[in-house]
């Protein structure tokens, strides 16, 4: 094998967060840049030698073209094996159980989540460490570092691998196998549900619309939900993952998601709907006539998930972001487990399920997991859905309303307003952080403040400290208003509004959420100026 070595100059980027590098395709293109970031990977991490590591991308646009360098870096790298999916595909759920599962020392996963693809639009490279989750701060820190100085990147020159046939070959000296991207992912989901369950009630009339977004999930639902579980034909709607996801935004929400809600709402609604992301690790969840928020789908989720064998023997504990509502705390609180209150972001979740402190986590930003991988799980949370609503034989509005019956309900919204010019953005956040000690016992219509924090969390398992969280206005009464800004925005400012009414078992639960959140709107510009500091009078996203 011939090691060559190629010179670059250092590059001064972004610097890559937890997900990585993410920039326009364009950018990706240019001679050194993905070398340059991969090699950067390759320096920063110990333990190279002879060991195997993943590989796989949603199949977005350039997929194919960074997946043919990795490989070939790899192997003058000294690893010993590289495991690709089929045609460069892997979900991110996917991929992170690869790594547990075949104890890999860690791997690459090419994917811009659920930002468009296409040569205009965006790619992204991560990296994820040993336990299957991205690679923690030091790490990220140390390839940040390298990017800065790198000199040299190697490869060896060799032919590209046929990413479309199975088995094992070899490049330079290394082995590269290629895989069944569903196989081993479809294998885990079985060992955590009972798919003879859910194969009796789909055979038995219930029906289904998963949306795949023309994105990665399409062969992992086509396998598992129509031919594990019986799903008719035409059940998975977009489930060939294009290179431009189809000219859409593969994001399962409200506004891109609208063809699969409208569907729902309508006459002709299945049983149940559900979306995934770009990457596969989003999930979106509507039964016929009812949408659940994401906040309630993680609440839902724990208090059922013991009907699941995966999770018979209870969960440890639950594990939210702090702009996510509270619904989970009640649940938790009824089980009698610990409820963690994390910053924004899946990474803060990876100590508590490596501790064993907590068995299912969440976001509002339709992210839900648990410990069966290190990242969040679209599949998967369908899956748990489809096996409580089997176990429990109701439907998805009956169940909604059994638990709010219960817990009380948590209305609940998020308000983006994008592209605000940074200035003013920031603007807001230091008047409102400097106003949060005047704010308490100040009454706002009916809602009076009960407390106002800038939110710091201390990590139960490393004492690590992240402060300046997200600004919290809390009501009386269980209601709140969360400020914060965006971290993964690519144009100015986008400012975050998360609004939460909470209404107890026994108060008003069926209401429409929009009237139920008018007087926290209100409340939230009062607080916080926000038309006086950018000019807006309404979001430009509401989900
Ligand atoms: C957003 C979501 C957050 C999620 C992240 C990565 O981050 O709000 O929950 O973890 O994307 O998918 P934000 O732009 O709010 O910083
Ligand atoms: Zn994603």
């Amino acid at each position: 094998m011939r090691i060559e070595t190629k010179s670059t100059t250092p590059y001064e980027d972004q610097k890559p967060g937890t997900s990585g590098l993410r920039k326009k395709v364009r950018i990706f293109q240019q001679p050194n840049y993905a070398e340059n970031f991969i090699q950067s990977v390759f320096d920063a991490v110990e333990g190279k030698a002879g060991a195997l590591l993943v590989l796989g991308g949603d199949g977005r646009y350039h997929n194919r073209a960074v997946i043919q360098q990795a490989i070939r870096m790899a192997a003058a790298n000294g690893f010993g094996k590289v495991m690709v999916g089929r045609g460069g595909i892997l979900s991110t759920p996917a991929a992170s159980n690869l790594i547990r599962y075949y104890g890999a020392l860690g791997g690459l996963i090419l994917s811009a989540s659920h930002n468009p693809g296409g040569p205009d639009e965006d790619f992204g490279i991560k990296y994820n460490v040993a336990n299957g989750g991205p690679a923690p701060e030091k790490v990220t820190d140390a390839i940040y570092a390298r990017t800065r100085t790198i000199t040299r990147w190697l490869t060896v020159d060799t032919p590209d691998v046929d990413l479309d046939r199975l088995g094992t070959g070899a490049v330079g000296g290394m082995t590269v196998e290629i895989v069944d991207p569903v196989a081993d992912y479809a294998a885990l989901m079985e060992r955590l549900f009972d798919f003879d369950a859910i194969r009796a009630m789909a055979v038995g009339g219930f029906t289904m619309a998963f949306d795949a977004m023309s994105a990665v999930t399409g062969p992992y639902a086509h396998e598992i939900f129509e031919k594990r579980l019986g799903f008719a034909p035409g059940t998975v709607r977009n489930g060939t993952p294009l290179e431009d996801f189809g000219g859409h935004h593969p994001d399962p929400n409200l506004v891109h998601a609208r063809a699969l809600y409208d569907l729902m709402m309508g006459p002709d609604a299945p049983d149940f709907g559900a979306a995934s992301d770009g990457d596969g690790d989003r999930n979106l969840i509507i039964g016929r006539g009812r949408f659940v928020t994401p906040s309630d789908s993680l609440a839902m989720l724990a208090a059922n998930a013991h009907l699941a064998k995966g999770y018979a023997g209870g969960l440890k504990g639950i594990a939210r972001s702090m702009p996510t509502s509270a619904a989970a705390d009640r649940v938790a609180a009824a089980l009698g487990i610990p409820c963690y209150e994390t910053p924004t972001g899946w990474k803060f979740f990876g100590n508590l399920l490596d501790a064993g402190m907590a068995t299912i986590c969440g976001e509002e930003s339709a992210g839900t997991g648990s410990d069966h991988v290190r990242e969040k799980d679209g599949v998967w949370a369908v899956l748990l859905w489809l096996n409580i609503l089997a176990a429990r034989r109701i439907s998805v509005d009956a169940l909604a309303r059994d638990h709010w019956a219960r817990f009380g309900r948590n209305y609940y919204a998020r308000h983006d307003y994008e592209g605000v010019e940074a200035a003013k953005a920031d603007a807001l956040m230091a008047e409102l952080t400097a106003a949060l000690p005047t704010l308490p016992d100040t009454r706002f219509g009916a809602l009076a403040v009960a407390a106002a924090d800038s939110f710091s969390y201390t990590d139960p398992v490393d004492g690590s400290i992240s402060a300046n969280q997200g600004l919290r206005v809390l009501f009386e009464g269980g209601s709140r208003v969360v400020f914060r800004l965006s971290g993964t925005g690519t144009q100015g400012a986008t400012l975050r509004v998360y609004l939460e009414r909470y209404e107890p078992a026994g108060g008003k639960l069926g209401e429409e959420t929009p009237a139920m959140l008018a007087d926290l709107v209100a409340a939230a510009d009062a607080i916080a100026g926000i038309a006086r500091h950018t000019g807006r009078m309404t979001p430009d996203v509401v989900t």
